[in-house]
């Protein structure tokens, strides 16, 4: 079943087309929910009753009143995704809960975990009828996932130390309402993590074999908004211009992703946030630094178009990042954590040789432009504490 879902996805990478989830952008777009729905109902892509997803620690958030009063009129069933990181627990009792009122469309409102933990439920709920799957909407209140816009979600099983990746049509969202105005609220380690993984993202779609001329254009661009925007968007949650530019970078990168999916940073980071808890874009950032140096060197190409298309995509990431060499890279991404109170890799306790057994399972390893065995990982997550 999940090799068919992932053959499917990888058709769709062949076909080389961004994923259409069709999305309404900007500061205010929120109050476009109930016409979207109207819309989506009456072009016969989805049906009513609509179930409403929030997060469980969203009682207190000024956006789930503003967004619960949007949806009033179509009168939703409402339901909170009880965990931190979705399991097949807390994906069970969202599939139980749009059994339950035989939802026609799923609007889910919150940050990556949420909104995972949605597209898997609604891709269950596809799987068990035999025609008229829910459409599913999803509104971010965190900028920098991607989430809403891409083709796989994340299931996480902390007993076995361990998260799946599923990876369907099914998953990918019928829309998205990305409205910059619902992250002014966050926690600023919260949204300085979210926006670091735009930004690793970007760069991670642009240097991926899988990557097209498509998927690095927008990487690049994500990447770049992220480092002219972060300074401002982290410091002055009330600048908009600023958390719009962090919110379109987060949508830009997974828009490339869905194309070219993640590498070597984000294949660190899953056992990074298991061992240690760490957020899941400040454990992709901590590595990007020396990833980016080592992919920056000549020798084990893994792309198919040779070294020196590698080597063209770094000069251009490290354009996007305003630096001229590939170990300034580091100094940046310094900055960018410390304004956001994040810690460094001084900071953060793990066993190295474990994180890189466990980073060497994960397939998007393979992703990487330049060969990264279990022992090269080892010694580049080593290194950090000689730096
Ligand atoms: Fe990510």
């Amino acid at each position: 079943m999940e090799r068919q879902a992932r053959r499917e996805a990888h058709a769709e990478n062949g076909s080389r087309t961004v994923p259409g989830t069709r999305v309404v952008f900007g500061p205010g777009a929120t109050a476009a929910l109930p016409e979207l729905v109207r819309e989506l109902v009456a072009a016969g892509r989805a049906t009513m009753p609509v179930l409403l997803v929030f997060g469980a620690t969203s009682a207190s958030r000024p956006w789930r009143r503003r967004v619960t009063r949007e949806l009033d009129g179509l009168r939703p069933d409402v339901v909170e995704h009880a965990r931190r990181y979705p399991t097949e627990e807390s994906v069970g009792a969202l599939v139980d809960a749009g059994r339950a009122c035989g939802a026609g469309i799923v609007v889910a409102v919150g940050g990556g975990s949420v909104l995972d933990a949605a597209k898997i439920a609604r891709a269950r709920l596809a799987a068990e009828r035999a025609e008229g799957a829910p459409a599913l909407v999803t509104v971010p209140t965190t900028p920098g996932t991607g989430a809403e816009v891409t083709p796989f979600a994340t299931v996480w099983d902390f007993e076995r130390s361990k998260k799946e990746s599923v990876a369907s049509l099914e998953v990918r969202p019928t829309a998205a309402v990305v409205d910059p105005e619902l992250t002014a609220t966050m926690d600023r380690r919260e949204y300085g993590s979210s926006a670091l993984d735009a930004l690793v993202q970007g760069v991670e779609a642009a240097w991926s074999t899988r990557s097209t001329a498509e998927s690095i254009a927008l990487g690049l661009t994500a990447a770049g908004l992220v480092r002219e925007a972060y300074e401002a968007a982290v410091q002055e949650p009330e600048n908009l211009g600023a958390c719009t530019a962090i919110s379109l970078a987060g949508l830009h990168s997974g828009r490339a992703i869905a194309i070219s999916q993640t590498t070597a940073c984000h294949a660190i980071s899953y056992p990074l946030t298991l061992m240690t808890g760490l957020r899941h874009g400040h454990a992709c950032s901590l590595p990007l630094g020396q990833v980016l140096a080592y992919n920056a060197r000549a020798g084990d190409c893994m792309d198919a178009r040779g070294p020196e298309h590698v080597r063209g995509v770094v000069r251009r990431i490290l354009r996007a990042l305003g630096v001229c060499e590939p170990r300034e890279v580091e100094a940046v991404l310094e900055r960018f954590r410390r304004l956001a109170g994040l810690e460094e890799w001084s900071e953060v306790e793990f066993d190295a040789a474990s994180v890189a057994a466990q980073a060497a399972t994960y397939g998007r390893l393979s992703n990487n432009p330049r060969r990264l065995s279990r022992e090269r990982l080892q010694t580049l997550l080593e290194d950090r504490r000689t730096r």
